[in-house]
């Protein structure tokens, strides 16, 4: 394990230079959503200009009219590079990639590989809120098997979720979150290990989404759920999405298991026509030459937790948070102020700003809240002041 410090990257903080006034001229989901008076903390982009990787690899293909269909394995290969070196994995085969549109979308295509309409998809709550959306919309039977007080997953708790799952003769499948939305909770190689040898026990599959892989704590390690002994019948999705801020730049990687290889290839076709051209060229520009512009990131998010932490210490000290393993999320809980199930409720008609709702989680998001650490430590200071007016 090649564990890259987070302080020594030497690239600028990327939330230095962003500036209110700059980002509401922005026009994406979390700029236009609310009113302008409203300040925005809760859908899971970052307020950073981009990697200027990225926006070299962009403009080129635009200047070159570089814009027609996606062709060849880059992305894969910039993947498996980025894998074997920050997580010290050398297993992810590039002949077990597909591309796919985004994360979600990949969600979807995995979990329709490996279950039937009406069969159960196992979850643990609470949890990043489209998992329910998706998987209603698909007419997959959703089974909660709720994360423990500590926000890890509860072992016992999993089995009988698979147990049941199976009970009913369909075929079951574990939608994992890894690292986990909305806690950060980073899974342990034990815990995983323990997750595949269950699935291999109830044949349950495992669809792991390792979006937020790369945005780890300092000292913190991401453990490829693929890489696990027994997980090789599993399934994970990986994007650069989250840790560059490529939501609107569509592409991201289904990764098979060794076991999970001939569903894979019976991904139906029109599925790699989704993800933009463009779209692979950031994401991989991303991965292979974004490296320090990410490393520069993570300081910057672990020293926002502290910030966090400190703001809410001072302001609000009947919340509570527990710094999160990873991610740019922060779970707070609320419950002690009194608020109701839906605190971001009171804290925008109240406070003018806007965070995630803690009931769209499932089981354990009533009473609390998601706020989006990345951003600069003004905007966040001010998010935190203005939480704290609502309560007045
Ligand atoms: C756990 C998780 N999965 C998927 C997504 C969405 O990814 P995509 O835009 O690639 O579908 C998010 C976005 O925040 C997420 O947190």
């Amino acid at each position: 394990m090649n564990r890259i410090p987070h302080e020594t990257s030497g690239e600028p903080n990327p939330f230095r230079s962003v500036t209110l006034d700059r980002l509401r001229r922005r026009t994406s989901m979390k700029w236009r959503t609310y009113p302008a008076d409203v300040l925005p903390l809760w859908v899971a982009e970052m307020d950073v200009p981009l990697a200027e990787p990225v926006v070299r690899a962009v403009t080129d293909a635009l200047a070159l009219g570089d814009t027609g269909y996606p062709a060849g394995t880059a992305y894969a290969r910039a993947l498996a590079r980025f894998a074997a070196e920050r997580w010290g994995w050398h297993g992810l085969a590039v002949e077990r990639c597909a591309i796919v549109p985004d994360v979600m979308m990949g969600v979807v295509e995995m979990v329709r590989l490996v279950t039937g309409p009406g069969d159960p998809v196992v979850v643990n709550p609470p949890v990043y809120p489209p998992f329910f959306q998706f998987l209603a919309h698909m007419d997959r039977r959703i089974a909660q098997a709720p994360l423990g007080a500590d926000g890890r997953l509860d072992l016992g708790v999993l089995e009988e979720a698979y147990r049941r799952a199976v009970a009913g003769g369909g075929r079951a499948a574990h939608l994992l979150c890894s690292p986990h939305n909305p806690t950060g909770t980073v899974h342990t190689a034990e815990e995983l290990a323990a997750v595949a040898a269950l699935a291999e026990r109830y044949g349950v599959r495992v669809v792991a989404d390792e979006i937020h892989a790369p945005l780890t704590a300092a000292g913190v390690d991401f453990v490829p759920y693929l890489s696990v002994p027994g997980a090789g019948s599993g399934l994970s999705l990986m994007s650069a999405s989250k840790a560059w801020n490529l939501a609107g730049l569509k592409a991201a990687l289904a990764v098979a298991g060794p076991g999970a290889a001939a569903e894979l290839a019976r991904l139906p076709e029109e599925v790699s026509h989704g993800p933009s051209h463009v779209g692979v060229l950031a994401h991989t520009a991303a991965l292979s030459e974004g490296t320090a512009w990410l490393d520069a990131l993570l300081a910057a998010l672990d020293a926002h937790r502290l910030l966090l932490a400190e703001l809410l210490a001072e302001h609000l000290p009947g919340v509570r948070y527990r710094p999160g393993e990873s991610t740019y999320l922060a779970w707070l809980d609320c419950r002690a102020l009194g608020l109701g199930d839906d605190p971001a409720a009171v804290f925008l008609k109240r406070g003018r700003v806007a965070l995630s709702h803690g009931p769209d989680f499932g089981t354990g998001g009533a009473g609390h809240v998601r706020l989006n650490l990345a951003t600069s430590p003004e905007i966040l200071t001010e998010g935190v002041r203005r939480m704290a007016a609502a309560l007045r």
